[in-house]
Order: structure tokens, then sequence, then C-alpha cells
């Protein structure tokens, strides 16, 4: 998993694993891009091999990404699940892993795009926002649509309010994609991502 923050995902998928026998897949490392986030004492907590790829320590995203790559490659990894990770990665990850590299969005994609979402779709006074699993490719917040789910938005949000109720929505529906990826019940065909099983 990358990450950059909290890592409220990260506990969400670990969580959904220890409540699912059948939820199998090794979480091997938590990547992040930035020193001193809850995310990495999560990961810490969970006895789960953590790294980090500092952002700033690199001259540019190929090298970034690069450094990226060399280190999911180092632990073995099939599948790159991004939970919150707040850095675009460059070609290089997306040939390396091809279809495998799942994203959470805060909004319905394509509305929305870009680190903001959250307060973007407020400023714009959407009546409903919301959630989007999706494969990455060559674009930003772009590849095959994996999984939605709707959030109204109330008259009294904030950014802060309304992120908090996409999050709950977030911990429900990111856990099952991840699932479905990591059983291989997921099929890409074009844009259109087919479910083998929910
Ligand atoms: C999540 O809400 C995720 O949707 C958002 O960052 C938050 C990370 O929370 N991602 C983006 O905005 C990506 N453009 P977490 O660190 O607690 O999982």
């Amino acid at each position: 998993m990358l990450i950059s923050g909290s890592g409220s995902n990260l506990q969400a998928i670990v969580d959904a694993q220890a409540d699912d026998p059948s939820f199998s897949a090794e979480l091997a490392v938590v990547v992040s891009d930035r020193f001193g986030v809850g995310g990495l004492l999560r990961a810490e907590t969970f006895g789960i091999p953590s790294e980090v790829v500092n952002w700033s320590d690199y001259p540019d995203r190929t090298a970034f990404t690069a450094a990226i790559c060399q280190t999911l490659v180092r632990y073995d990894v099939e599948l790159v699940v991004l939970a919150g990770f707040m850095r675009i990665l460059s070609e290089e990850a997306i040939q390396r892993f091809p279809n495998a590299i799942l994203n959470i969005h805060p909004a319905l994609l394509p509305a929305f795009p870009g680190a903001h979402a959250v307060e973007d779709a407020l400023a714009y006074g959407v009546k409903t926002t919301g959630v989007t699993v999706h494969f990455v490719d060559e674009h930003v917040d772009h590849g095959p649509i994996i999984a939605q789910e709707p959030v109204p938005v109330m008259a009294a949000d904030t950014a802060a309010l309304l992120h908090k109720r996409i999050q709950t929505i977030e911990h429900r529906l990111y856990p099952k994609c991840v699932r479905a990826a990591a059983s291989g019940h997921l099929r890409v065909e074009g844009r259109t991502v087919i479910w083998n099983e929910r």
C-alpha cells in the first residue's frame, strides 16, 4: 500500500482482513512518500514492514517512480493499493503493474479529479458527490472504474464534515475492491471492469 497521510484506509483494509479469513492477501509493505505520517505508525502497530521513499529526495517524478518501483519489486508485490497517496506516478509504474494499481478518490470521477476533490465539489455546489475506486492508468484519476458510491452533500457541510462522511463509505468500499482484485475477481475489458464475484 502506498500512503501519504493518516492511513485510515490502510486500517480499514487490515480490519477487513482480520474479519474475513477468505481475504488472505498478504500486505507486504506500506510505502510512504514522506516521513512522520500516521499511516507509518499504523503499519508499525500492525507489524507490517514500511518504507519511506521521500519525494523531496528525488529530482523528478521519473526518478521518484523508479525508486517506488524498486521498493515494490524488492517486496515482490503483485498488487499496488494507493490509499491517500498524493503523488502521481510516472509511466514506469503503470507499465510494471498493468491493471494492478488501485486508487481511491473522494469524488465521483470523472467529476472533480485532482488533490482537492472534496473542496472542489463543495465549491461547485453539487448536491451529490461520492467515492470512486479505479485502476490507475497513465492519466490522472482516469483509469477503469471498479466501483462508485454516492454521498449526498448537506446544506451545513464543510469540507471536513463532507470528507468524514465520504471516508465512512471509503472504509467499506475499498476493502471490498481490494479483496476482489487480490482474489483475481476483477477483469478489465477496455474501460470496463467486470466483477466475477461480489
Ligand atoms: C482519502 O479520503 C482518499 O480518498 C484521499 O485521501 C484520503 C486519505 O485518507 N485521496 C485523494 O484525495 C487522492 N486524490 P487516509 O490516509 O486516512 O486513508
